[in-house]
């Protein structure tokens, strides 16, 4: 049988009580199709940096980074801690300092009436992945301030683009449309206003040059924004820089039915993923069990399909599917069923 070793850090917020739920889903699915899941949790959150003044250290790193197949993540962030240090030292600190280039976030339309635009003709059919470059951009905090705190204060945040960082986040999104039957990649930047992005155009045609059977399109951010809300339906890879990705994602989210809903994984070919939902830690919801846990059973999914348990991952799938299809959901999607009655209904349902 199977074994994989997995580091749990429910964080903060909703994040434990959306951990919890997804676990023992997922504890469902690996008996049921062979496997096992050897669950290891790790204090790292509000709570402990408070209690320590620690976020998370070196040999914890060092850690998840040899030690473990797979790292599972609830939420970062909480009012106690207003300048999210813990956070950035945890969440942004894994993506870098494990290199986990690709942030994939699928985009896929469960049930017709989770879409809050109008239906056209024939229904809704969202069904696309967003490949946020994970590892540069504004988010590496180059800059700093100048005369803080007085009337000439001065902020300086730097974007990074380097040839390398760019061209491994495109050919990604590239191989994974070619393995995935897609037809086209849109690439989104803003290169009419910031001279530096043109790296990622020209970077996108000689990658895509390599990919004859797929076809490059191209689109400023804004007209991608608005683009994604009039015609979701015809976009099937979406890649780009960390920031805009950031913004997409939750915009996108939303097409599908929101936060509560959206998965992701974090991840490096051949190293250890970083699995979390798209959502954060929603403060004003926690602890009062009405947090959809579906966004961490998908990304529980993503996790086991890249596990290699397609079947478990489909099942997981199919049972979210089913409870949408049943009206068992949390008040986000107009359901009156808790967190963890949610949970419960389908990890009965992956069982058999
Ligand atoms: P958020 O994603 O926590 O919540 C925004 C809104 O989305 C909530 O008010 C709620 O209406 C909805 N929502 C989110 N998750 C939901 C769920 N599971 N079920 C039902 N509804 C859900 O974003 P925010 O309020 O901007 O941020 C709160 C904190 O989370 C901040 O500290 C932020 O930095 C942090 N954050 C962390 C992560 C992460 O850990 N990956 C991601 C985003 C935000
Ligand atoms: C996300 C979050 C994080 C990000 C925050 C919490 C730093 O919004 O995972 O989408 O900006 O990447
Ligand atoms: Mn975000």
């Amino acid at each position: 049988m199977s074994r994989h070793r997995v580091a749990v850090i429910a964080g903060d917020g909703i994040g434990p009580e959306v951990v919890e739920a997804a676990l023992a889903v997922l504890s469902a699915a690996s008996s049921r199709f062979g496997f096992t899941l050897d669950v290891e949790r790790l204090p790292y959150s509000a709570d402990h940096y408070l209690a320590t003044r620690e976020t998370i250290p070196d040999d914890a790193v060092e850690h998840l980074r040899t030690d473990v197949d797979a790292i599972f993540v609830g939420a970062l962030g909480d009012p106690r801690v207003p300048g999210n240090e813990h956070a950035r030292d945890i969440l942004l600190g894994l993506r870098f300092r494990l290199d986990l280039y690709v942030n994939l976030r699928p985009v896929t339309l469960l049930h017709p009436a989770l879409c809050p635009l109008r239906e056209p003709a024939g229904g809704r059919a969202i069904d696309f992945a967003i490949f946020r470059e994970n590892t540069e951009g504004i988010y590496v905090g180059a800059g700093g301030g100048l005369r803080v705190g007085t009337p000439d204060e001065v902020q300086l945040a730097e974007e990074v683009h380097t040839r390398k960082g760019v061209e491994r986040i495109i050919r990604y999104a590239f191989e994974w449309a070619k393995a995935n039957g897609k037809t086209r990649v849109t690439m989104s930047d803003k290169a009419n206003a910031v001279p530096a992005h043109r790296l990622w155009g020209r970077v996108f045609a000689e990658v895509g040059a390599e990919y004859p059977g797929i076809e490059r399109e191209h689109r400023y951010v804004d007209a991608l924004a608005m683009e994604l809300v009039r015609e979701p339906e015809r976009f099937q890879a979406i890649v780009t820089q960390n920031l805009f990705g950031d913004i997409l994602s939750d915009l996108a989210a939303q097409l599908v039915g929101g936060l509560g809903i959206s998965p992701s994984a974090n991840l490096h070919p051949g190293r250890v993923g970083l699995f979390e939902p798209v959502h954060g830690s929603a403060p004003p919801m926690a602890g009062k069990n009405v947090a959809n846990p579906f966004a961490a059973i998908l990304t529980g999914a993503m996790m086991v399909r890249e596990m290699r348990h397609p079947e478990a991952a489909a099942a997981l799938e199919d049972a979210v599917r089913a409870a949408i299809a049943g009206g068992v959901t949390t008040p986000d999607l107009g359901g009156r069923a808790g967190t963890s009655e949610v949970a419960r209904w389908v990890a009965e349902r992956v069982s058999h």
